[in-house]
């Protein structure tokens, strides 16, 4: 396989969040922001792990990007921290915070890399928390000043925008299970925050184009293809219930088709937070859909389930080679997600924007060879391929991840990382996967 398959302006490139590889969690003024908090909670992440210096890459950025660039990738992928920016959330603004993005894209330029921020990756203000968070509808607000002083301040030199990384993992396990940031619970806060993610979203790509009418303006989605555990109905129809929920919940009230709450009536309890005329403010029409997915989820009918009657048969308990997630090794996945998405005709470009699996990796004389992400990644983009020779409408593939980085809730035992990193030393070492991108994108 050789990349001239996908066309000279498929765009290829490495993804990364701020709060898992940054660090400088109070460098220069910088806010807390609710990973801030959670993750210096005993209890919450694997082995007490925190992010404060993560992969240090507020320091050496440029190291990393000179890695970026030895490696050939002509797309970098990064997140603005909010509380970085604004460290309450709010105006005034810190300077040296919206300077320091000015360094990274610059660095990107400078080495003729093309620099994909994101504006939301899950890191919102403490301060804006203690005010309700995504729960407290003023957050569309706040979430549309933020963006508009990283549009102004950024939007000369930014091509491709991105507004939120994947809300339904973000409202999902930080404001309905508690396994994230900032570990609320229940439909009373998950309902909310789904709404006002959806409303942020559509709002950030309002102010985007109209600040930067020449960008490409995107947002990306958690998806994951899904299948029933058996071909009995009951278990089919559950695994359509959670295939509503993980793949078409945030896209179809952005595509205009509303909440899928027909299918799922469970859905209907997020109608209480729409005020009159939400409906028009839910869609917008986005240049790109990023879509992020890792393995395929099988699901079974349970009664125990409250509301969904859906369960996931774990990986572990399927008799299936596991990543270090204790996901599926199932690279194969992509491929009826691309079709999915595809099948939408209002979606107009789809990118891969994050796609990638975690091993236990070891340093053997300097050397990391890991041969089973290297496996994945090239399955990944023959499936890519296959969707794309087929018309669908993809046009870029981002690997999942730079360097091996805070993995939430699960700390730095997942190493997703095209790069080894020593959190001790800060030292790097190009795996075996990262050398074959490398060498797969040399020009
Ligand atoms: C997220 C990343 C995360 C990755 C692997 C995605 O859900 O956007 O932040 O590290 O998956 O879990």
């Amino acid at each position: 396989m050789n990349k001239e398959l996908f066309g000279t302006d498929f765009k290829w490139g490495v993804s990364t969040a701020a709060f898992q590889i940054e660090g400088g969690c109070d460098a220069e003024g910088k806010g807390p922001s609710i990973w801030d908090i959670f993750s210096n909670i005993k209890g919450k992440i694997k082995d007490g792990h925190h992010a404060n210096t993560a992969c240090d890459f507020y320091n050496i950025y440029e190291r990393d990007l000179d890695l970026v660039q030895h490696l050939h990738i002509p797309n970098f992928r990064f997140s603005l921290a909010w509380s970085r920016i604004m460290p309450t959330g709010l105006k005034p603004v810190n300077q040296k915070g919206l300077d320091y993005y000015d360094r990274v894209i610059d660095g990107c330029l400078e080495r003729g890399i093309e620099p994909w921020p994101t504006l939301y990756h899950w890191d919102l203000p403490h301060a804006l928390e203690l005010k309700g968070g995504w729960t407290n509808r003023d957050v569309v607000n706040w979430f549309s000043d933020f963006t508009e002083v990283c549009a102004k301040q950024y939007g000369d030199r930014i091509k491709h925008w991105m507004v939120m990384n994947e809300p339904m993992v973000f409202t999902g396990a930080g404001y309905f299970l508690g396994l994230h940031a900032p570990g609320r619970t229940g439909l009373k806060n998950f309902f909310p925050a789904i709404h006002h993610a959806v409303l942020s979203m559509a709002e950030g790509g309002r102010v985007l184009r109209d600040l930067c009418p020449q960008a490409e303006i995107g947002t990306t989605f958690s998806c994951s293809h899904v299948e029933p555990y058996s071909q009995r109905a009951w278990d089919k129809s559950a695994a359509n219930r959670a295939d509503i929920l993980f793949n078409r919940l945030f896209i179809e009230p952005i595509l205009g088709l509303g909440y899928p709450d027909k299918e799922l009536s469970l859905l209907k309890g997020i109608r209480k937070y729409m005020l009159p005329g939400d409906e028009d403010k839910m869609p917008f029409d986005f240049d790109f859909i990023g879509i992020q997915t890792y393995t395929r989820e099988v699901i079974r009918f349970s009664l125990l389930t409250p509301y969904l009657h859906a369960k996931l048969v774990k990986a572990e308990n399927r008799n299936v080679p596991l990543t270090s997630m204790k996901w599926e090794v199932y690279p194969e996945g992509i491929y009826p997600i691309i079709k999915k998405y595809n099948a939408y005709p209002q979606i107009k470009k789809i990118y891969i924007t994050e796609n990638g699996s975690a091993f236990p990796d070891a340093v053997v004389q300097g050397q990391v060879d890991d041969q089973e992400r290297l496996a994945y990644l090239q399955t990944s983009l023959e499936q890519v391929l296959k969707a794309k020779n087929e018309g669908c409408k993809v046009e870029g593939y981002f690997v999942w991840t730079l360097t091996d980085n805070f993995e939430w809730a699960e700390g730095y035992h997942p190493r997703f990382g095209l790069v080894h990193v020593d959190f001790n030393s800060q030292e790097r070492i190009i795996k075996s996967s990262g050398k074959w991108y490398a060498g797969f994108l040399k020009p």
